[in-house]
């Protein structure tokens, strides 16, 4: 068996020092360069095949929205006052009363670094999604070079131009109404590199369409049910609904593909799964946002990791992927390997959840809106 620590870098999932040990150390560098060694497969079968996948690309060429004319970017965002009225809600402030802060370097703090965190935390998080849709878009316009099917190709096409949208909105979100970017986080840096450095097609979608897209769907809908802020609330609602579209892509495409192959091959993607797993729960931690704040970064994750609250917010993050996975096969080849080890994660229990139906409820809304904004 693979041990962990050649998946992940470590034996212990949970040691600390392991995941700290991991920064982004490049701040600075403006391009970022990833090698790759893969075949642009052309097909000279145009026959359509794959009705499910047609339907899909139907519907996205018909969904197309523009950041530009169909937000309202005249809505005044004061990410302080935000800041203030979260603090005063029991469902987002940081630490649940359960945590006991005395004798912690936050035992000291007043209202002013709880603000500051708030803000913090909000630009990290929205520059992560933004460099997080960038990978998308990297690994969406790969699909299409090097995907063999000509229904995959077409819809893969459309996805490129909604990723593009995906960077387009928050990086427009963060100019124009937050205060300050951040760099890419180094865990998830190590993803996507990991996912583009793979030349095999059907890695690209199971990292991207499946890991990544799905968590950043569970990502999104949390944030848009927690936020007061309407443009924030509004552009989520529409990157969601192109976000439901791309996972159902990533597991239409590869339920159609891992049943051909042999457990060894599945393995291989089990092990992938998992790794990107971790990867993506170790960003979560934020460790950045510690070091701008001038604490202890490891003072305050081992607070931040024994809080029940926050470590419920974790797993709902995978409530999108857990499930998807169970449904390509991933969960139970090879003697369960994957459901050991999402079990350890404590993430299993979401195995029968229903994937994407509730964002695809909301790509109907966000049609409606546009008509009724066109006609308006
Ligand atoms: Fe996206
Ligand atoms: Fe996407």
């Amino acid at each position: 068996m693979t041990a962990n620590h050649e998946l992940i870098g470590r034996d212990e999932i949970n040691d600390l020092e392991a995941i700290l040990s991991v920064s982004n150390t490049d701040v600075d560098a403006v391009i970022h360069t990833v090698g790759a060694n893969l075949d642009a497969v052309f097909t000279w079968d145009y026959e359509r095949t794959r009705p499910a996948l047609g339907k899909l690309y139907e519907k996205a060429k018909t969904s197309q929205w523009n950041v530009t004319t169909d937000l309202d970017w005249s809505t005044p965002v004061d990410q302080e006052a935000l800041a203030l009225n979260e603090m005063n809600r029991e469902d987002v402030k940081f630490f649940g009363d359960a945590v006991d802060l005395a004798g912690t370097p936050f035992a000291k703090w007043t209202e002013k670094e709880w603000v500051e965190l708030a803000i913090e935390g909000q630009n990290w998080t929205l520059s992560q999604f933004m460099h997080g849709e960038q990978g998308a878009l990297l690994c969406t316009a790969r699909i299409v070079e090097t995907v063999p099917w000509i229904d995959a190709k077409y819809y893969a096409a459309t996805q490129v131009v909604d990723e593009a949208r995906h960077v387009e909105v928050f990086a427009k979100y963060l100019d124009e109404k937050l205060s300050g970017h951040y760099p890419i986080n180094a865990h998830l840096e190590l993803l996507l590199d990991d996912i583009l450095a793979d030349s095999r097609w059907d890695m690209t979608y199971l990292g991207m369409q499946i890991m990544v897209e799905g968590l950043a769907l569970a990502a999104f809908g949390f944030m848009h049910q927690m936020t007061t802020e309407p443009l924030l609330k509004q552009l989520l609602r529409y990157v969601m609904s192109d976000e439901a579209r791309h996972v159902a892509f990533g597991v239409l495409s590869l339920q159609e593909y891992y049943k051909e192959l042999s457990d060894a091959e599945m393995k291989e993607r089990q092990e992938f799964a998992f790794e990107a797993a971790v990867r993506m729960r170790d960003r979560f931690l934020q460790q950045e946002v510690w070091d701008r704040m001038g604490v202890s970064v490891k003072d305050a994750l081992e607070l931040v990791m024994a809080d029940e609250g926050r470590k419920m917010f974790q797993n709902i993050l995978f409530s999108k992927i857990v499930p998807n996975c169970k449904k390509l096969g991933l969960l139970d080849r090879n003697r369960g390997w994957l459901r050991q080890r999402f079990t350890e994660l404590g993430v299993i229990q979401f195995e029968d959840w229903v994937d994407t139906g509730e964002e695809y409820a909301m790509l109907d809304e966000v049609a409606k809106d546009r008509a009724a904004a066109a006609g308006a």
